[in-house]
Formats: C-alpha cells, structure tokens, sequence
C-alpha cells in the first residue's frame, strides 16, 4: 500500500513482542509469598494477588485503558469500540497461583491479554465493539476448595450467601479474606455481567498436559472443559499408643484413610469409569506423632471428567465405598461435598472463528478439550467463551516449579487471540444474533 495508510484501514497487526511478554512474565512472577518455597504461591483474595492485579491495572492504565475493580475484586480494563451500543468482546484469565505454583498457570492469559492491548492500541487498530481485558480473582480452588470464585460471581454462580461455607486450611473464610482486602462480601452481586452486555469472550491458557507437545502443534481450540466435583473425606478411628495397643484392637484412622485412597485410584482405573480423573491432593493426619496411632484424618479429593453423569457416578460411587471401607474397619467415615462444577461445551461459532483467524495464520491448530478447569467454564454462562491452549513443555506438568511454556509459545498464542478478537469484532454482532 503506497504512501500514508487511510485513516480507516486496520493497519496490519506487527507480531507480539517476546521481550514484553518475558518482562511481564517476569514481573508477575515476583509476586509470590516469601519463604515459600519453590515457585510462585500467590493465593486467591490474598494481599499478593491484589498486588498482581494493580501491576496489571498500573501497566493497562498507562496504555491509557480506563480499569476498575469489580465488587468481586476482579479487574476489567476497556478500550471504547467505535460503534456505540455494541456489546463488548473480551479476553483474560487469572493471577493467582496454587501453592508452589508455576509461572504461566492463569498468567499466560493475563499477559496475553495485555499484549493484545498494547497492540490493538499501538497499532490505532480500529474495532467497532468496546474491548474488555479481564483479571479473575480467586480462579485455584487450592486456598477455599471452590475453584473459579471470582468468575462464578460474574456469572452468579456463586452470591454472597456462599462466601462464609468457603473455608481455607486455616478456617479463613471466603468472606473474611474478600474483608482483609477491602472487598465487601455482601455487595459481591454487583459483579454479576448482564448477558446483553456482551457477545463474545476468549481466554488463553497453557494446555497444562503434554498433547501439543505430542502432536507437536502450537494452538490448541478447546472444544470442552472438564467438570470437577471436590470432596472431604474424613476418617476418625482413636488415637492410642503405638507400643500398647496391639493390631487387633487398633481403629487406625490412616490406614483406612489409605484405603479409600487406593479405592479412588482403582475406581478411576475401572471400565465403567475409565477417563474419569480421582485425586487426593491432601491427607491430614492428626495427631501426627509417630508414637501415637492416628486417630483422624481429612483427605481433599478432585473428580475430573468431560462426562458429566460419569464424573458425578464416580462420585457416589467413591464415597458409598469409603463408608463401605470404613464399616469394615471399624473407623467412623464422613463426607462433604465442597464444590462441584460441570463439565462444559464451548460454543461453535467462537470456537469457529477462532479456528478461522487461526488457520489463515497459517498455524497449526488441534480442536481439543481441557481437563483442567477454568475461567472461560463458568464465563460462558454468560457470554459465548472459546479457548485458546498455547503448549506447555516438560510433559505438560503445571500446579509445579517445573511449569514451563516458551515465550515464543506464547507469543504465537498472542497473535492468534489478536486476530481471533478482530475476526470477532467484524462478524461478532452479526453471529450473536444468528
Ligand atoms: O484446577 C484447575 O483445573 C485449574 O488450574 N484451576
Ligand atoms: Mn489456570
Ligand atoms: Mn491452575
């Protein structure tokens, strides 16, 4: 195109910049609780997490974005369309961490959102629907056991009602902890979105498993996201001593704790459950002195599946067998569900188009689904979501030190979201209303 481009032209989009993207990887990674160990441990509606978001609300409003904290504590950043009335298309994910948590686990998302920004508005791009850059608060069901709190909000999944039942691993409630930030709990509601406001949201993630690296593609489309059903068993024997009581007379609250564990792994392995993922994270022992048989234990359990009948059937199939367990041996069995999610079906025309904006890349692309939940799950009750999964290296391993994705990874997946809003920003509207 010759001479200075017409006002009204998109300007060809120029590539994400690895360097930012390293820079802001970087930078959110420093927010990570001292002395914690290994990796990043930046729990949900902690003080960390806050500072993660105002670094991410300090570089968007330099980018001259207007931001604000909704009432849950998740933070949106806007770029006006130029078309008034429209509803908006968004994109984001999360800054908090699992304990011991890698660097790319919700911040390839964020970061990636940010650099969209940074070119929509570097590049004068001009785009007719409001754009939306989004921080989730609270999406790691690590600290409360419910995952996706700040977005189940948005969605009203969750009300204020909910936030005294979440409790972390020191008896701080959800609603205690929105409190120690300056959140109020009860005017959570406000943070619900109104489905007309929107038409289209997209979150990028890191794949968190090892098939694009398998197959050796840079993008994966989620077509659907598992649902995961989170449970506490607890097992209560009676502690005694461990010289004088002999194994006949014992009512020991661990072995039959490690009972029910090998029972999940057998049933997860079984025909009539197999895809089904079962998981104890967490076993607490008490009184936990090695001359004292234990007399109690709570154990954390995450049920994964893509089916949602199986994933609840292996669910009450896990607990009628640790109370079966626990009659055997004479140890008192107990149960609480402490959240539960289905599994979703994103929709075609996001899922579509992206696959679209993608393959005129000229990228590689795998339509795929998640086994790991997320935010884009309990958004797309409310706004058509789709997924982009960026691949994760070391054989997928996330929710560790040794989570790794590439910059130039990421970059790809940046430009790929970049095209994907612009690919939704010329037919969106239209689609909506298909
Ligand atoms: O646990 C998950 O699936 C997600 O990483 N929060
Ligand atoms: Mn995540
Ligand atoms: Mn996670």
């Amino acid at each position: 195109m010759s001479g200075a481009e017409p006002e009204n032209t998109v300007v060809a989009s120029a590539s994400s910049s690895a360097q930012l993207v390293d820079e802001l990887i970087t930078a959110f990674a420093e927010f990570s609780e001292p002395d914690s160990g290994p990796g990043v441990t930046r729990p949900g509606y902690s003080v960390l997490e806050r500072k993660a978001h105002d670094h991410f609300t300090e570089r968007m409003t330099q980018l001259g974005l207007t931001v604000h904290a909704d009432a849950a504590g998740n933070s949106i950043a806007e770029l006006p369309g130029n078309e008034p009335g429209l509803p908006a298309i968004g994109t984001g994910s999360h800054l908090d961490s699992v304990p011991q948590g890698g660097h790319y686990d919700g911040i390839a998302g964020v970061v990636a959102a940010m650099e969209v920004a940074r070119l929509i508005v570097e590049n004068k791009t001009l785009h007719r629907h409001p754009l939306r850059f989004v921080v989730f608060a609270a999406e790691e069901g690590a600290r409360f056991g419910q995952a996706c709190t700040g977005s189940r909000i948005i969605a009203g999944l969750t009300a204020a009602d909910d936030l005294n039942d979440l409790v972390d691993g020191r008896g701080v409630t959800v609603a205690s902890a929105m409190q120690e930030i300056g959140i109020d709990p009860l005017r959570v509601g406000d943070a619900k979105w109104r489905s007309k406001d929107w038409c289209a949201f997209i979150e990028l993630h890191i794949e968190q498993g090892s098939v694009l690296m398998d197959v050796q593609l840079p993008i994966g489309v989620v077509d659907l996201i598992s649902g995961s059903t989170r449970l506490k068993i607890t097992t209560h024997g009676r502690a005694s001593h461990t010289g004088g009581t002999p194994m006949h007379l014992r009512a020991d609250a661990l072995t039959a704790a490690a009972q029910i564990v090998l029972a999940a792994e057998a049933l997860a392995n079984d025909d009539e459950h197999r895809g089904t993922r079962i998981t104890v994270g967490r076993l607490d022992v008490h009184p936990a002195s090695i001359t004292t048989i234990p007399g109690d234990c709570e154990m954390y359990v995450d049920i994964r599946d893509v089916d949602s009948d199986r994933q609840r059937d292996a669910a009450t199939a896990f607990i009628a067998t640790a109370y079966q367990i626990g009659h055997d041996r004479a140890v008192e069995v107990g149960s609480e569900i402490l959240a539960d999610a289905s599994p979703v079906v994103l929709p075609v025309f996001v899922r579509n188009t992206i696959v679209g904006a993608v393959a005129e890349m000229g990228l590689g692309y795998r339509v795929m689904p998640s086994g790991a939940s997320h935010d884009a799950q309990m958004i797309n009750h409310v706004v058509p979501t789709g997924m982009i999964f960026v691949p994760s290296q070391n054989h997928g391993v996330s929710h560790s030190p040794h989570e790794l994705t590439l910059t130039p990874d990421i970059v790809r997946g940046v430009d790929a979201l970049h095209a994907s809003m612009l690919a939704l920003d010329s037919s969106a509207s239209h689609a909506a209303h298909d």
